[in-house]
Parts: structure tokens; C-alpha cells; sequence
């Protein structure tokens, strides 16, 4: 099992929808098992599934929610299935805001460990778990961070400064100053519009300043997007054939490959052109 959190600590990057789309490509199109978890206490994760309603409703006892109070709940309690074969949801809640400690550093050792501790429990069960986070670093992102193996951090390219991505990396230093291994698997672009001057030059501005860190694919802005999560659908049954789908499939693909330490050599026996 393979954990990888989506951090951004500024909000509507894209995180959630990167996570949401994501999930359904790895599981469809990979036939991995796949866990969403929803470690936002705004839920919205757990909303593109569920609707706002049956979210609110959900009982702590089987959220997130339970997990970050270090009550070590069974795995069947907080895992529910999607309805997609495959693919799971850790859901999310509002009382998990309870848990979002501002000053993770200062908290005791085991209260930043509750989801590495309970992701233990699943290890087998599992290919890779997804982790949705809140535009923060705080409790709850800590958490997902000690949990994970690997960070993505969605970038929308209209922040001309480069301050978003600084604090995600010397929040990544504090993590990783605490003993925590992850790793930053690269910058995914969202919500591109290649057509805006503004967006091909942040996008040129990226890839010069981070080169090979910044993922090949990446999401375009397209309606599918958003309209498949009003339809609680995945992009992969909303528009299966659609350019959003397709996108959606090779950011997936690469981000599998960049996992698997295979993104961007040559294949074997392949021949390269002089
Ligand atoms: N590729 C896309 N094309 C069109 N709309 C998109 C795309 N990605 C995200 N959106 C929309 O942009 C808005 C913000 O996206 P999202 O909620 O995923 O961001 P976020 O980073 O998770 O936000 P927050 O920081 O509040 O958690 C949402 O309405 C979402 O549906
Ligand atoms: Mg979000």
C-alpha cells in the first residue's frame, strides 16, 4: 500500500477535485483497490459522494472523525464502500475541525499519528490511499503528511508568486524534520485554460523554476469537472470518452509511473534517435 496526500495550503487549488476524479481513474482504469480519505473537516470530499445532507448526518463514530480522536475505530465502521468496485471513502466531518490542532508541533506524538497508525491496520487491504486535505497545515494535515509516502501539491497557474508553493515546501521540511519520510512527488497543474496568455506563461514560469517535478499531464478547466460532481459521479462514468476524462487518465498514468520511478526514462530496447 501506497499513501499520498494532496496539500495545498491554498484553497480551491483543486485539491478535492483532483482526489475525487483521481481516485476513479486509478480504480477503473488501473483496477487498483483505492482508499479516499477525506481528512477536511469542511467534507466536501465526502459531499461529491454523499450530498451535503447525508454528510451532516453521518455519525462522527464513522468518520475521520473518530480516527483523529485516537479511538483506533474498526476498519468497517469508517470505511463505506463508493458503490464502485474498487474504491473506498474514509468520509469526512465537520467535528474533525475539533482535531485541527493550528499548533500540530506542540501536540503529543501520538495524536499526529492517528491516521499512519489506522492506514496500518488497512495496509493490506488496500493498493493506494488517497488523502484530501484542508488549506492548511494544521492537525489535520500533519496527520495525513505523517501517514503518506508521497505529497502532490495541486497548483492553479494564476498565483504569479511563488509564495503558495514555498510554504507547502518548508511545511513538507517541518514534517519531514519530525522524522516523517515523505516525499514530494511533483506539482500538478489544474484548472488550466491553455489558451489564457496568463496560464501558459505561469505554466512556463513553473516548469523552468521546477522542471522535471512538474507533472507532463495535467487538469484542464473543463465543466465536466465540476457537473460530474454535482451528478456525485466520477468523471470516468459522467463523460467517460470525454477530453476531461482523458486528461484525467493520464495524470493518473503518470502518476503511477512517477511512483513507480519509471517516469521519463527511456523504456528498454527502445531506440533512441540520434
Ligand atoms: N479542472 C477543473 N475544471 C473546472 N472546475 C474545476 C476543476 N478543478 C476544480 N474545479 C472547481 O473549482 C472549485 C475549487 O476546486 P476544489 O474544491 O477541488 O479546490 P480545493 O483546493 O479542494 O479547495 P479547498 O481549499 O476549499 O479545499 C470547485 O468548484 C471545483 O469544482
Ligand atoms: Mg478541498
Amino acid at each position: 500500500m501506497r499513501t499520498l496526500t494532496l496539500l495545498n495550503l491554498k484553497g480551491g487549488v483543486g485539491k478535492t477535485s483532483s482526489t475525487h476524479h483521481l481516485s476513479g481513474a486509478l480504480t477503473l482504469g488501473h483496477g487498483l483497490r483505492v482508499l479516499v480519505v477525506d481528512a477536511d473537516p469542511q467534507a466536501s470530499l465526502t459531499q461529491g459522494w454523499w450530498g451535503p445532507s447525508a454528510t451532516m448526518d453521518l455519525d462522527p463514530k464513522q468518520t475521520i472523525t473518530s480516527i483523529l480522536a485516537g479511538d483506533m475505530p474498526s476498519p468497517s465502521m469508517v470505511i463505506h464502500e463508493t458503490g464502485i468496485p474498487g474504491l473506498s471513502l474514509l468520509p469526512g466531518a465537520e467535528a474533525a475541525g475539533w482535531y485541527n490542532d493550528s499548533r500540530p508541533l506542540e501536540s503529543p506524538r501520538e495524536a499526529r499519528e492517528t491516521i499512519r497508525e489506522f492506514l496500518a491496520e488497512v495496509r493490506d487491504d488496500f493498493d493506494l490511499v488517497l488523502i484530501d486535505c484542508p488549506p492548511n497545515l494544521y492537525g489535520c494535515s500533519f496527520a495525513a503528511l505523517a501517514a503518506s509516502d508521497w505529497i502532490i501539491v495541486p497548483v492553479q497557474p494564476e498565483d504569479y508568486g511563488s509564495q503558495g508553493i514555498a510554504k507547502v515546501l518548508n511545511s513538507l521540511d517541518a514534517v519531514r524534520a519530525e522524522g516523517y519520510d515523505v516525499q514530494l512527488l511533483g506539482y500538478l497543474l489544474t484548472m488550466v485554460q491553455p489558451r489564457r496568455a496568463l496560464h501558459r506563461a505561469y505554466e512556463e514560469r513553473l516548469r523552468s523554476a521546477y522542471g522535471t517535478l512538474v507533472f507532463d499531464a495535467r487538469f484542464p478547466e473543463l465543466p465536466e469537472f465540476p457537473e460530474a460532481i454535482a451528478a456525485r459521479k466520477l468523471i470516468q462514468t459522467y463523460k467517460p470518452k470525454g477530453a476531461a476524462a482523458k486528461a484525467t487518465k493520464a495524470v493518473a498514468d503518470e502518476l503511477l509511473a512517477r511512483i513507480a520511478g519509471t517516469h521519463g526514462r527511456v523504456e528498454e530496447g527502445t531506440e533512441v534517435a540520434a
